[in-house]
């Protein structure tokens, strides 16, 4: 008998591009990194919303191939949102094409769209052939500033918020900041939630820089919202290359801030309340909380809401007051889902300071109905 451990390292090169139209002729960076990858064969799948907001997206893209070594096997057009993370009907559908235009483990899948989208395709991208190059252009704000960014992918199922997923680092990331300008002003704005979480548990200057330019960020000035984009993506990219857990195999999660009372009220409120102000919500009240429990001073809880309110983000959900038939929260089970997905042992992070972050095994539930309490009545004296 016998028993031998092999260390497999791989080492993945994560490049991420910040530009503006990136489809035009004369942009260098997508042609460099096809060029970089030496595939053959690309295939286009673009997100409905943005096709219609820029309609010679679907032209542009292919005619950007022309004189390329790469060919373009077409743009497919899919319905995006939160709804294409349901169940698995657009994976199968990308799947479909992909096995259609004999995409091979060296071809490109190049996915355009929010977040949602980029997670579908992504999912997909990363499960065909056990993993086809994923170029994606995120074209959200939070897409922009998180998700598009990081290295996982995947769709929601069991009732529970991305159950069914893979860890896949893409082969690029393209944010197109032109994209941003086409989004719902306040779905634009709620995407900052996630710059302003990954300054509070990594970047207290970052923190203050957002405090000093509220107003501009607030009225969504493109020079404003970029850097803030940019440093947002640049500090989350950085936690996951540097941070010794790209894959998520340990127990701490600090660009989860926030998250386990997001997830839980997405998946309670049927996926109606979207990602971005439930973190927003979940981010109150684990900042309210870190206040009560005694780990962050109330000044600075304090300015942390002064931050979210200034950005109008939303800071409660009636859902949060939600019980179940014992007349327990229903929003604690997110605690418990938590607890579970982590292996036994809860970790969640709550704040020390601004840019300090602690990890704690507990949550006191009486403490969190309090917090409940006071989200409750501020957002009804703010309204
Ligand atoms: N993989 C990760 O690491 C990661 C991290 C954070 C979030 N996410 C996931 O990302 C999703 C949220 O992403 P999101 O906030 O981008 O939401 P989203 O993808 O649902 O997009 C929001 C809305 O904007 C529309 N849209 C997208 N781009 C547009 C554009 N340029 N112009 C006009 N409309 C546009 C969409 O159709 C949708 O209606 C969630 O499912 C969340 O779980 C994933
Ligand atoms: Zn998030």
């Amino acid at each position: 008998m016998s028993r031998h451990n092999f260390a497999i390292p791989v080492v993945f090169t994560h490049r991420i591009v910040f530009t503006r139209n990136a489809f035009a002729p004369e942009n260098p960076h997508l042609a460099d990194i096809l060029h970089e990858g030496g595939g053959r064969r690309a295939c286009v799948f673009i997100e409905q919303a943005v096709a219609t907001a820029w309609p010679g997206l679907i032209d542009a893209v292919p005619a950007y191939f022309a004189g390329l070594a790469v060919d373009c096997c077409g743009s497919t057009v899919l319905p995006g949102g939160e709804a294409c993370k349901a169940d698995d009907a657009l994976v199968r559908q990308v799947w479909e094409t992909l096995d259609q235009a004999r995409i091979d483990r060296h071809s490109y899948v190049l996915a355009i769209g929010g977040g949602a989208f980029l997670d579908a395709v992504g999912f997909a991208a990363a499960t065909a052939h056990r993993g086809v190059r994923l170029l994606r252009f995120p074209t959200t704000t939070l897409s922009q500033d998180d998700g598009g960014v990081g290295v996982k992918c995947a769709i929601n199922g069991y009732g529970k918020k991305n159950w069914i997923g893979s860890f896949a680092v893409p082969f690029a990331v393209i944010n197109d900041f032109e994209f941003l300008r086409s989004q719902d002003p306040a779905d634009c704005r709620a995407g900052l939630i996630e710059a302003v979480k990954v300054a509070l548990v990594k970047d207290p200057e970052f923190f203050t820089w957002i405090e000093t330019h509220l107003p501009a960020l607030a009225a969504l000035d493109p020079a404003h919202l970029e850097i803030c984009v940019e440093r947002s993506a640049l500090l989350h990219v950085g936690h996951i290359a540097s941070g010794g857990d790209a894959f998520e195999c340990g127990s701490s999660r600090p660009l989860d801030f926030g998250h386990w009372a997001a997830h839980k009220l997405e998946s309670l409120t049927a996926y109606q309340l979207p990602h971005a102000p439930a973190v927003s919500v979940g981010l109150a009240l684990d900042t309210l909380y870190s206040v009560q429990a005694g780990s962050l001073a109330a000044a600075a809880g304090a300015r942390i809401l002064r931050v979210l309110d200034a950005l109008q983000l939303t800071t409660y959900h009636p859902a949060l007051d939600w019980r179940d038939e014992s007349g327990r929260r229903r929003i604690f089970a997110g605690l418990d889902e938590f607890r579970e997905h982590l292996g036994g042992q809860l970790t969640v992070l709550l704040l020390q300071d601004l840019g300090v972050g602690v990890n704690v095994h507990h949550l006191d539930e009486l403490l969190l109905d309090q917090c409940i309490d006071e989200l409750r009545r501020r957002s009804g004296s703010r309204s």
